[in-house]
Formats: C-alpha cells, sequence, structure tokens
C-alpha cells in the first residue's frame, strides 16, 4: 500500500485531499501543529475524525510543529518509509503575513526547510507541494501558463510560497535524485459534497466565498465587494474558482506522477479551471444555490488585490491527465451545504 507523509493535514485542502487519498488506496501519516484547527473528541483535529467517518478509513495523526525538528524527524522515522511528503503546511493569510512578516517567513520558510532536511536524512526526495497562483502576481498574460514569471508578489504570504518554490528548485539541481511537484492552486472553494467537512476560517473570513456563505446563513449582515472599477465585465474582480474536491483529484494525481520514472526534478502545474468569475457572479450564484439573498456594497479597493486572473490548465491535462470537473453551481452548493449543517464551522461539532 503506497504511503504519503502528509504535513498540515488537518486543514480546509489538506483533510478534502485526505479524503481522496483514502479512497485511492493510500496510507495516510498526517501530522499539523493544529494552529488552524479543532480537536475532536478522539484526540484527532475534527476535520480528519469526519474524514474517518466519511471514508471508513483510519488516519494516523500526530500533533507536530515543522519548527521542532527533531519531533518532526523522530515521527517521519518511526512511521516510515513514506512513497512521499505532500506539504500543505503553511500560514496563508495575505493581510495577515503583511502585518507579521516574521511570522510567516519562520513559519512558512523555516519550517519547510526542516522538513526537506528530515526527508533527505530519512532517504525520502519526492515531495508535492501546495503552492498558489499567487507567485505570478498581476498576471502579464492570461490565461496564465506556468512559463509565467513568477516571484512579482506584492504579500509576504506569497513571497513565502515563491520562496519555498525557489528552494525546492534548487535542492533538485544539486541532487537529482530529488522530484518536486509545484501545484499552483487557484482559489480553492466549496466542501465536501457530505457537508461534513468545508472551509472552516478563524474570526472574519479575508477570502470571498466563505464570507459570502456567512452572509448567506446570516452570520454576517453583508459582503463588501472590494471595487466595481476593475477593466472587468461587471467592474468587480475575476478570479479562476476551483472546487475544493477538483483540487484534491489533482493532488492524487500528482502523487502517482511524482513516483512515474519520467518524472524528474521540480516541475510546477496549474491547479484551475481555466474560467474567471466576478465577485458579482460568485454572488449571483450562491443566491441561486443557497435560495438566499446575499446583500452587499460597493467598498473602496482591497490594497493588494489584481483585477483578473485565471487559468491555463493544459499542462496538467497532459502531463497529470486531470481535469477539474465541478462547476461554480457545484461550488457554491456544497459550500452552502457545509455552512448550513455547520453554522458554527468545526467548532461545535454534531453527532455524525
Ligand atoms: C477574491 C475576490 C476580492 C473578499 C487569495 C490568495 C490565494 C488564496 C486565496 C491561500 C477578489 C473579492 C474578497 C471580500 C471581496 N489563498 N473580495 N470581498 O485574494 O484572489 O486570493 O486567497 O491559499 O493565494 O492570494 O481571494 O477570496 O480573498 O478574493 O470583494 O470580503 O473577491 O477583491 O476580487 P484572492 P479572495
Amino acid at each position: 500500500m503506497p504511503k504519503v507523509f502528509i504535513t498540515g493535514g488537518a486543514g480546509y485542502v489538506g483533510s478534502h485531499c485526505i479524503v481522496e487519498f483514502l479512497n485511492s488506496g493510500y496510507d495516510v501519516v498526517v501530522v499539523d501543529n493544529m494552529v488552524n484547527a479543532v480537536m475532536g473528541e478522539q484526540g484527532k483535529p475534527t476535520s480528519l475524525e469526519r474524514v474517518e467517518k466519511l471514508t471508513g478509513k483510519t488516519i494516523v495523526f500526530l500533533e507536530v510543529d515543522l519548527l521542532n525538528e527533531a519531533k518532526l524527524k523522530e515521527v517521519f522515522a518511526a512511521n516510515g518509509p513514506f512513497d512521499c511528503v505532500v506539504h500543505f503546511a503553511a500560514l496563508k493569510s495575505v493581510g495577515e503575513s503583511c502585518k507579521i512578516p516574521l511570522r510567516y517567513y519562520s513559519n512558512n520558510i523555516s519550517g519547510s526547510i526542516n522538513l526537506l532536511n528530515v526527508m533527505a536524512e530519512c532517504g525520502c526526495k519526492s515531495i508535492v507541494f501546495s503552492s498558489s497562483a499567487t507567485v505570478y502576481g498581476d498576471p502579464q498574460k492570461l490565461p496564465v501558463t506556468e512559463e509565467h514569471p513568477t516571484g512579482n508578489c506584492t504579500n509576504t504570504y506569497g513571497k513565502t510560497k515563491y520562496m519555498m518554490e525557489e528552494m525546492m528548485h534548487d535542492v533538485c539541481v544539486a541532487d537529482p535524485e530529488w522530484k518536486a511537484i509545484m501545484l499552483r492552486y487557484f482559489n480553492p472553494v466549496g466542501a465536501h459534497p457530505s457537508g461534513d467537512i468545508g472551509e472552516d476560517p478563524r474570526g472574519i473570513p479575508n477570502n470571498l466565498m466563505p464570507y459570502v456563505s456567512q452572509v448567506a446563513v446570516g452570520a454576517r449582515a453583508k459582503l463588501s465587494v472590494f471595487g466595481n472599477d476593475y477593466n472587468t465585465p461587471d467592474g468587480t474582480g475575476v478570479r479562476d474558482y476551483i472546487h475544493v474536491m477538483d483540487l484534491a483529484t489533482g493532488h492524487v494525481a500528482a502523487v502517482k506522477k511524482i513516483s512515474a520514472p519520467e518524472l524528474k526534478g521540480w516541475k510546477p502545474y496549474n491547479l484551475g479551471t481555466g474560467n474567471g468569475n466576478s465577485v458579482l457572479e460568485v454572488v449571483q450564484a450562491f443566491e441561486a444555490a443557497s435560495g438566499k439573498k446575499v446583500p452587499y456594497e460597493i467598498a473602496p479597493r482591497r490594497a493588494g488585490d489584481i483585477a483578473v486572473t485565471y487559468a491555463d490548465c493544459s499542462l496538467a491535462a497532459k502531463e497529470l491527465g486531470w481535469k477539474a470537473e465541478k462547476s461554480l453551481a457545484d461550488m457554491c452548493s456544497d459550500c452552502w451545504r457545509w455552512q448550513s449543517k455547520n453554522p458554527q464551522g468545526f467548532q461545535k461539532s454534531s453527532n455524525l
């Protein structure tokens, strides 16, 4: 049975990917420092306890911070050997990253250095990395391909993702035994169709879909639309929203690919749909999916926001045999099912 070591697996994208890894026959060992997760009654993160119920499979979970290299090595060596590592663990709030940059550089960069060192010491030299389209900055050409220049990021979070990519690139150049796949997510949204797991942001959601969802469920009064004077059809920002379950199948495809002999060295892949939707189109789709009104007001532009981005996903289709299947309507209806079943997120877990 192939075995993967997953960092940050208690989080939104990680937990959804673990559903697909388990359903695809992988054994998983998951570490998380719980900074952005809620512990459940069986001593595992609530998100992962629900994944175990959904899949009928068991997850090995250990609370580990990547900044504790000694503990990380102990856990990695004791539970290995692993076919590859899937690295989700990172702080990911764009706004927060600009307020406490050193916390982001330490957590995201030093944590990744520790992980790569431990992997090499334990003889595991294959990593699938949770990267982000934010490494492209404000795209000069659309749709964005993997050839687009990277590193022109306007926020610390994006810079850490870019630096982590560069670190893994240099490691692959220095030691050809290494293989590294960078999965550049566009805008992950939605939830598992069961409604039992989903995005559970702490405090005020930074991102559009969870905020819209909280307005629809009555937890927030109205949405602030950050600018309607962009050069787009309705003036609001356009993004490539991708269903988190499509992202999950993309990770399984990448883990399969990295074990193939033809995959060598460092390779980036865009994970998006190739479609762009505006803020107002998302609001409209969410109202249709939920049957609820989503009141909004036009507010000033948000610092650092770009006008438009959407992916060229042809490389992932060609080399990973992967394509996003779900529509914006699916994203909204699955997000709504999660939100309406769990108005408090994982805080008050219902008896499943
Ligand atoms: C989308 C659109 C906003 C909130 C960031 C990161 C990316 C990934 C996803 C981590 C924009 C508008 C938003 C609101 C609004 N993060 N908006 N009102 O900024 O494209 O991407 O989050 O993995 O790496 O860069 O996503 O959802 O914040 O914004 O009008 O309350 O919605 O202006 O046009 P973004 P977002």
